[in-house]
């Protein structure tokens, strides 16, 4: 179903206690928050920790930053979606950090997503361009091959998130209407059911602008998920601009 949705992917940050003082704000603090879904995507070390802390008020909801595509087998340092079926509800899937430094290629993204799929897990695919300069088609590729083999009735559980790779890292978010033109284009072959996401470098100065666009269902928040205060304001905003529909 098609909802507004703020997800905070932690990335490789947090040591232990930060782990669990950021889950535990965000969880006291998303309870007085209504019409939005928030979710933490925590290094997978905390995964079994943040999905306790945020149990206990069930408003909140957990996403791995990774899988790999078998169930189990002799592969080091790997984890299987069955491992993370119970705890998490997402996952994200060929964010380009993982393309970037472990080479991901379309096939693995497009197992991961069979993968998650099979296992009950929602996953948010990951898609967009390298370049300022390079066309909005390349990241309308990559949602085409992460999608294959999967039947049109199961588009209703994955999540897709427009990030164009030069925006991400804190610095500078895409110009709207870039980001409004590039969701208008993904959401043609997604159709209307999934949520589609934007993320790279929002904040809490300028999501507003983001969240007046109803094309944009929500936000994948990088840095800025990493300061409570920060990204409650994000999901603040989120949830007043927008309705469920
Ligand atoms: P950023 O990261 O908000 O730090 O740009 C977004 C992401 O990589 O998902």
């Amino acid at each position: 179903m098609r909802r507004p949705m703020v997800v905070a992917n932690w990335k490789m940050y947090t040591r232990a206690s930060d782990a669990y003082v950021l889950a535990t704000t965000i969880r006291n603090q998303v309870a007085a928050i209504d019409g939005v879904e928030v979710v933490i995507c925590p290094p997978s070390v905390w995964l079994s920790e943040v999905s306790d802390i945020v149990k206990k008020d069930g408003k909140v909801n957990v996403g791995a930053q990774n899988i790999f595509y078998e169930e189990e087998g002799p592969y080091t340092g790997e984890i299987s979606p069955i491992m993370i079926r119970d705890i998490a509800k997402y996952v994200l899937v060929g964010h380009s950090e993982r393309r970037f430094h472990f080479g991901e290629s379309d096939i693995d993204v497009n197992e991961k997503v069979i993968a998650a799929l099979k296992h009950g897990l929602s996953p948010i695919i990951c898609v967009g361009e390298k370049s300022k300069s390079a066309p909005i088609g390349e990241a309308v590729e990559q949602l085409t091959e992460a999608l294959r083999h999967i039947p049109k009735k199961n588009y209703q559980n994955c999540v897709v998130a427009y990030e164009p790779v030069w925006a991400i890292g804190g610095v500078e978010a895409a110009p709207v209407e870039r980001v409004v033109r590039a969701i208008a284009r993904l959401r043609e072959d997604i159709g209307r059911d999934s949520p589609i996401l934007y993320g790279g470098s929002i904040n809490n100065k300028d999501v507003g602008e983001f969240a007046k666009s109803p094309h944009i269902d929500g936000v994948l928040v990088g840095s800025a998920s990493l300061r409570a205060g920060v990204f409650i304001e994000i999901c603040k905003i989120w949830a007043e601009a927008k309705t469920f529909k």
